[in-house]
């Protein structure tokens, strides 16, 4: 399969107004992006799936490990919550990256992702080590200084060099030796004062996840619903994280809106509760079009397994091969046993007994009631990022065909399609306006809640078609010379180019039943 070119992806994006540079008039701020008009709708249309397919009906109707349907209860918190929720979950001590700062260039790099070239025999005898970034235009400039330097050399990471040789890396901005810091831990929680005082006591957070709002609120959740264990309660919403290096498009970015699962369950049920979400979540992305080889399963091995994870529970990724990361995968969703400890933190730190009651367990009494068991839920969390759901639906859906008057589709799936449907006159006269302008109000009215329903007269056929293709709308109905008289309207579909005749009376039922199909 050739590879697709993500400057073509993302010139489309902007060219059709799915996604532009957030205060682009102003230059841009780096890590934050606007969605435009196509872009508004085709995001929308990816939460309302999982909307409904996780909140309104769980799973499709698919049963639970224990043989009942699953349950589960929205919710929407507050980007801005008690400063405490971050000290419990671990954020405001560990949510950091390990930077490096060049005292000359002013550059700030994530000392992880700083290479060096080093001699391959091991000895610098006193001349520099040559850091660098994979891919970025220092690779290729301190290659050829290391080359000229020592002949024959090796990579290594920058956390290879002894200490006392940090003297003597040339930063891969730098001019002279000795300018890099010793890394520090970067914090990536954006901080912001609440109040007028803005002192050091008013110091809040904007989330980097929205999992705590749910934890948080899950003894509210018990007690005003009826729901019982096992359950799951899901969010979508923004969160925030001041990225080091904000990049590939939205891929990291530094606003983003997440879609996330806090499922809770017994201990003894939580390793087939993550099995079955693990494939169910599997299973939803390949349904939206994410197929083949480009989709991947990937468990995590113990050494990348987050402070939450204890030995034995499963994490998992459901990932997808970007342009970007080609040959390799990108972090789509993950799936984790996350075990009690986000409930336990929040119980230990807001000082509040989260444990649950449950009725139907413990010993059997002799009236055929059970005694109870009060403990505190394991969690199997599915979390998903709502715009890398949109990027890798965009790169799936991109599709070059130069055999076409329209050599650039987006192939969407029509339940995802922005625009569900679109109505042209052939030529914008001889009555064909006035049965298109009459058909596309009939549309408009049946598919509103859908999605729009375009309606074009101006340029050619041809031209109209290539603009829904690259739209991504899957139906074009075109009203021409034969409708007066034979009621017939041509049905073109965007993936085949193909064409058929139905009658203008069957077009609301012929889309209405692709749609529903999908
Ligand atoms: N509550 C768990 C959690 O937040 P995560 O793996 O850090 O886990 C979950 O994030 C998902 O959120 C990721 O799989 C990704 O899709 C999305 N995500 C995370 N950071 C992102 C960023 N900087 N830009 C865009 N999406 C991001």
């Amino acid at each position: 399969m050739t590879k697709k070119s993500m400057d073509k992806i993302m010139a489309l994006a902007k060219r059709r107004g799915f996604v532009f540079q957030a205060s682009e008039i102003y230059g841009g701020i780096n890590g934050f992006w606007d969605y435009g008009p196509l872009g508004t709708l085709l995001k929308r249309n990816l939460r309302e799936a999982w909307w409904q397919d996780v909140v309104l009906f769980p799973c499709r109707g698919a049963l639970g490990p224990n043989g009942e349907p699953v349950r589960m209860v929205p919710l929407d918190t507050t980007i801005i919550q008690h400063p405490k929720v971050w000290e419990a979950s671990g954020h405001v001590a560990g949510f950091s990256d390990p930077m490096v700062d060049c005292r000359e260039s002013k550059a700030r790099y994530r000392f992880d992702h700083l290479l060096v070239f080093a001699p391959a025999s091991g000895d610098t005898q006193g001349k520099p080590y040559f850091a660098y970034l994979t891919d970025s235009p220092s690779e290729a400039k301190q290659k050829k200084k290391a080359e000229k330097a020592f002949g024959d050399v090796i990579t290594i990471a920058l956390s290879e060099v002894p200490k006392d040789a940090w003297a003597r890396v040339l930063g891969p901005d730098a001019e002279k030796v000795g300018s890099l810091t010793e890394p520090r831990a970067f914090n990536l929680m954006f901080k912001t004062y609440v109040g007028a005082t803005a002192g050091e006591d008013d110091v809040a957070y904007l989330r980097p996840e929205t999992a705590q709002g749910i934890f948080v609120q899950f003894k509210n959740v018990l007690d005003t619903t009826r729901v019982k264990l096992p359950f799951g309660i899901a969010q979508t919403g923004k969160s925030f994280r001041n990225e080091v290096t904000p990049r590939n498009f939205t891929f990291r970015s530094r606003e983003f809106e997440q879609m996330e699962i806090e499922f809770f369950c017994h201990e003894s049920e939580a390793a087939e509760w993550y099995r079955f979400w693990r494939d169910t979540r599997m299973a939803w992305w390949q349904s939206l079009g994410l197929k083949g080889e480009n989709l991947v399963l990937r468990e995590h091995d113990r050494e990348e397994r987050a402070h939450y994870a204890k030995e034995g529970a499963g994490v998992s990724d459901v990932e997808f091969r970007f342009p970007f990361t080609d040959p390799g995968f990108g972090e789509l969703e993950g799936i984790a046993h996350r075990t009690n400890f986000d409930l336990g933190q929040h119980q230990k730190f807001a000082r509040t007994n989260l444990e649950f009651f449950d009725s139907d367990r413990g010993e059997l009494l002799p009236n055929g009631s059970r005694k109870g068991e009060k403990y505190l839920p394991h969690v199997i969390e599915p979390s998903a990022g709502l715009d890398r759901g949109v990027l890798a639906l965009l790169c799936e859906a991109y599709t070059e065909d130069p055999s076409r008057p329209s050599p650039e589709l987006l192939r969407l799936h029509p339940r995802l399609a922005p625009v569900k449907g679109a109505v042209f006159p052939l030529v914008n006269k001889d009555g064909m306006p006035e049965i298109s302008e009459k058909l596309h109000a009939e549309l408009v009215r049946k598919f509103y809640r859908l999605g729009p329903i375009e309606h074009d007269v101006k340029q050619s056929i041809g031209k109209r078609y290539a603009r829904m293709d690259e739209a991504g709308c899957p139906y074009c109905f075109t009203v021409d010379g034969e409708t007066a008289s034979a009621q017939t309207v041509t049905v073109r579909d965007r993936d085949t180019g193909a064409q058929e005749r139905i009658g203008i009376d069957r077009v609301a039922e012929f889309l209405a039943q692709k749609l529903e199909q999908s």
